[in-house]
């Protein structure tokens, strides 16, 4: 939950967001956040209709609608986009966040193709469908818009047993830098944040975790931080600031948000590959 923001300290006040994967995790906190900070209104996709529709209600239906959209299918990820610019006019703000981690192991010796196309289609190519028609309807309109992209503490390094979605982050930072560099003369700008390790269900699911063995993980990642483990909160604060105002001469960026530890969270994944099993 985030709590009330006063309307002097607002930064969106006014504004149309489409916020992907937003019935659960980061994308759900980050949704709430954005309907605090004033926008006018936050259009929730996801493919989880009944999460998605109790996110959606719980922020207001005043201001919130849920729009089942799988990302992987560029005709719903265009319908997304027309039936917000039909109900609202216009899009400001286009959050690409919805992503996926493979059913199994994928090490390089072992790697299963058709988990790898899944985890592509989602990751890559959907991130790919939705900037693509949020920077339609932005340019169309000339809404001097934000659009911002997830991609992971992975984006930018090896990983030992997730071939496919450390491929499929990479993937994200190729999009957000090529369309920064196109739609800068629209005043469109594009940036990514990437999330440390956070405890979403995600996560925790993903890796069938215990409650026990998901503390001992955490801990062991942010050992030594003075800040403790990053929470969803921080990656909805980094979303709005790159949403607003407060970084109009920011495109073409990676906005990291580990803590400083992603690369301790690559180290402790890896040497618990064996004993973590993914579903
Ligand atoms: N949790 C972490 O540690 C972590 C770290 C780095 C990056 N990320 C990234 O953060 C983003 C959000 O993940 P999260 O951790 O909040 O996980 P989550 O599972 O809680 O949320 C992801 C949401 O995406 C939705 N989704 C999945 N496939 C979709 C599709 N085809 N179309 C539309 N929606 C779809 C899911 O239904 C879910 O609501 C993802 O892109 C993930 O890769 C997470």
């Amino acid at each position: 939950m985030t709590e009330a923001i006063p309307v002097p300290l607002q930064k969106l006040h006014g504004k149309v967001a489409i916020v992907t994967g937003a019935a659960s995790g980061i994308g759900a906190v980050t949704a709430r956040h954005i309907a605090n900070h004033g926008a006018l209104a936050v259009v929730i996709a996801d493919v989880q209709e009944a999460k998605g529709r109790e996110v959606a209600a719980s922020i207001g239906s005043n201001r919130c609608t849920y729009v089942h959209c799988d990302v992987a299918n560029e005709d719903q990820v265009k319908y997304l986009v027309d039936s917000t610019m039909k109900l609202y006019g216009r899009l400001d703000v286009m959050y690409s966040n919805a992503g996926i981690y493979s059913s199994s192991v994928q090490t390089v010796l072992e790697l299963d193709l058709s988990s790898f196309d899944k985890v592509m289609a989602v990751n890559a190519r959907g991130m790919a469908a939705c900037v693509k028609h949020a920077a339609r309807a932005m340019v169309e309109k000339g809404v001097k818009g934000s659009i911002v992209c997830t991609a992971s503490f992975v984006a930018e390094c090896g990983t030992e047993g997730v071939t496919d979605y450390t491929m499929s982050k990479h993937a994200v930072l190729g999009l957000m830098r090529s369309a920064s560099v196109q739609l800068v003369k629209h005043g469109v700008r594009v940036n990514c944040v990437s999330p440390g390790l956070v405890a979403t269900p995600m996560f925790i699911a993903g890796y069938k975790l215990g409650a026990e063995e998901l503390s001992k993980i955490m801990a062991a990642v942010y050992t030594g931080s003075q800040y403790g483990p990053v929470k969803e909160k921080d990656l909805a604060d980094a979303v709005v600031f790159l949403a607003s105002e407060d970084s109009a001469l920011i495109t073409g960026q990676n906005l990291i948000v580990d803590g400083g530890f992603g690369a301790q969270a690559v180290s402790v994944l890896g040497q618990n590959g064996d004993s973590i099993v993914m579903k």
